[in-house]
């Protein structure tokens, strides 16, 4: 293995929180039901398909510019909520085992669907630790597909067989898997079937590789 890459939201920081606060108050200002339940199912999920998972329960349809305009009632709330995240949001087990790591020697990136990637990064003080960063911002398929790895992976000008992917979801973890890259799960991203290492912890990483 020459090289990891992160994927950001539940395993970099825990801006999932953000998001479910952020989904909750667009669905009850529609009158959708939304639960954590199915915030779960938002998971490494791009913005517009979350959107429409949480829209299953609508009792209309929306037109594509009403579904813009959800879209971005989200995320400038969800912007507002990032704004308030700090160093503090980085746990001294991931900063250390980052440093771990690169010390190792392996190059390190980020492959995350999300477009505020880069605003999270430099609100956490890792606005220029990666040596890439593969987001939400380049890709057109968002995971399951394997685009933003693969890009991440070119970026690093790595090939997939040497990058490991460490993921909290199982649709990261499928991307990974149909990209040809090995994968560490963490979280329920441990019970995807084709998760190379399950992780206990995100240090553990250290024990795998
Ligand atoms: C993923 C999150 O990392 O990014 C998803 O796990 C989110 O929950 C997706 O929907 C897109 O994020 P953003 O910031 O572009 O809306
Ligand atoms: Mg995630």
């Amino acid at each position: 293995m020459k090289a990891v890459i992160f994927d950001l939201d539940g395993v970099i920081c825990f801006t999932d929180k953000y998001h479910y606060l952020a989904w909750k108050k667009m669905a009850d200002n529609i009158g959708v039901y939304f639960d954590e339940t199915i915030n779960n199912r938002l998971r490494g999920v791009s913005r517009m398909a979350s959107l429409e998972i949480i829209l299953e329960r609508a009792n209309r349809k929306y037109s594509q510019e009403e579904k813009e305009e959800l879209a971005k009632y989200k995320n400038d709330y969800y912007v507002t909520l990032l704004a308030n995240m700090s160093e503090n949001d980085l746990s001294d087990e991931v900063r250390e085992t980052l440093i771990a790591l690169r010390n190792r020697g392996y190059k390190l990136a980020i492959g995350s669907s999300s477009k505020n990637t880069k605003t999270i990064l430099k609100q956490i003080g890792l606005g220029c630790f990666f040596d890439a960063i593969s987001d939400g911002t380049n890709i057109t398929n968002s995971k399951p597909d394997p685009e933003v790895f693969l890009k991440a992976a070119e970026y690093l000008n790595e090939k997939p067989a040497d990058c490991l992917v460490v993921e909290d979801a199982l649709a990261g973890i499928e991307a990974a898997y149909r990209g040809g890259f090995k994968s560490a799960g963490l979280g329920e991203a441990r019970e995807h079937q084709e998760v190379t290492y399950k992780l206990d912890s995100f240090k553990d990483l250290l024990n795998v590789l």
